[in-house]
């Protein structure tokens, strides 16, 4: 299919009409929604299954004997059950429920790396990566006296290849790479780099924050280890998310937190943990959250992921046109492989206040360091102004937004 052809894609256009709040104004201008990397609107579909479950089926979960926690559960393992077949996980006890990725990652660092790690040992990660995949390492580093490397990005804003494998030694006991970038949108090439690391025996985490909400993910054709994802970028509530992990290492992690539900006996001087994935889930859970969640997996799927893969790589081609017609603008991150996100400058004028102005004219973007500072300092820059796409998006988006910066660039002139 052509791109201008994807675009078109009747599926995809009908979808806009599923989002609510997409059909409203913002001081005066029709909405222009252009933050879901952010954080993503919600269909009625999910809005209405978790109103539904609020209504009528609200209950614990595992815990009652009672219809409604009856029902609850199912509705919420049922959830699960979408998340497994999602992401095509062998086992649904190696679906661990968190509340997003930052809780997927820190899981990680404290049960499969802090009882392991020792002073010599490495933990590498990239240029490329968000905060929740740095502080993370960085606090597991600082608790055993383990490394953190960090390996560097070229001026496109992809990993250097060689370089990162230069780093794989055998003191790296733990790769953690994020799938697509949040701030350049640079798609890396996980299933390579998987590859080199598995080689040599280093586990590893990828961070599927800016991955699974654009593009089919299968975590058996990745080979990774874990696999961290949130509910909230997938069009699900926010507070929602997956850790997936191989359950050979789920199995001999400890819990990450204690409490009721991650148990099978209780007395003061042992107790025994529950099986898979309940030793991981302490405490109640967001359950309203995660039914919400498997309703956003219902309506991905219903779309189509590889419907979606193609509509955004065609609009963000257009969006990358368009911006490089626009004077004075300059694109931060223009990696071979991009997904639909794109970073920019615009003159000298400080992204908050552009950020600002199209905000003044209905347009919503992100601006700042997007929560990756090393990757605005490897750039020389505080921050940019970033557009991110999602499958609600059309041609017609991108057209106010760059009618919103010829506005801006009179406003600064
Ligand atoms: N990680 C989110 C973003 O990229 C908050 O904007």
């Amino acid at each position: 299919m052509s791109p201008l052809a994807a675009l078109a894609t009747a599926d995809i256009a009908g979808c806009r009409d599923d989002f609510p709040a997409l059909h409203q104004t913002i001081n005066g201008q029709a909405l222009v929604f252009l933050d879901s990397a952010a954080s993503s609107q919600q269909p009625f579909a999910v809005i209405d299954a978790v109103s539904r479950y609020q209504r009528e089926d609200h209950a614990n979960v595992h815990r009652g004997v009672h219809t409604l926690s009856h029902r609850a559960t199912e509705l919420y393992e049922g959830a699960r059950d979408k998340l497994r077949d999602f992401i095509n996980a062998p086992s649904r006890r190696e679906v661990i429920l968190t509340s997003g990725t930052t809780e997927s990652i820190n899981l990680v660092a404290q049960s499969y790396c802090r009882p392991s790690l020792q002073p010599g040992d490495q933990v590498l990660i990239t240029w490329l990566e968000h905060h929740s995949n740095i502080v993370p390492w960085q606090l597991v580093c600082e608790q055993t006296g383990a490394e953190l490397l960090v390996a560097p990005i070229n001026d496109r804003g992809e990993i250097e290849l060689d370089e990162l494998q230069a780093l794989m030694t055998e003191r790296v006991k733990l790769l953690a790479v994020g799938h697509v970038s949040n701030a350049l949108g640079t798609v890396n090439p996980v299933v390579d780099i998987i590859a080199r690391a598995k080689a040599l025996g280093i586990t590893v985490l990828v961070d599927g924050a800016q991955g699974v909400p654009h593009m089919n993910v299968d975590v058996q054709a990745l080979g990774c280890d874990f696999y961290a994802f949130s509910g909230h970028k997938m069009f699900g509530p926010t507070g929602t998310g997956v850790l997936w992990g191989r359950e050979e290492l789920l199995e001999n992690m400890p819990p990450y937190k204690g409490g009721g539900d991650m148990i099978l006996e209780v007395s003061f001087e042992k107790t025994v943990f529950n099986e898979l994935p309940y030793k991981f889930e302490a405490g109640t859970p967001n359950i309203a959250g995660t039914i919400g969640l498997g309703a956003a997996v219902d309506y991905l799927q219903s779309v189509g992921m590889q419907n979606i893969e193609e509509h955004e790589k065609a609009l963000h081609r257009y969006m990358v046109d368009q911006l490089e017609s626009v004077e004075g603008l300059r694109l931060v991150g223009t990696a071979r492989k991009q997904a639909g996100v794109q970073s920019f400058l615009l003159n000298d004028i400080h992204p908050h206040d552009l950020g600002t102005i199209l905000d003044h004219q209905g347009v919503a973007v992100r601006t700042g360091h997007h929560c990756a500072m090393p990757v605005m300092q490897r750039f020389g820059l505080p921050g940019t102004t970033r557009a991110s796409l999602a499958l609600y998006n059309n041609t017609n988006d991108i057209d106010r937004l760059i009618a919103a910066l010829d506005k801006a660039r009179e406003v600064f002139a």
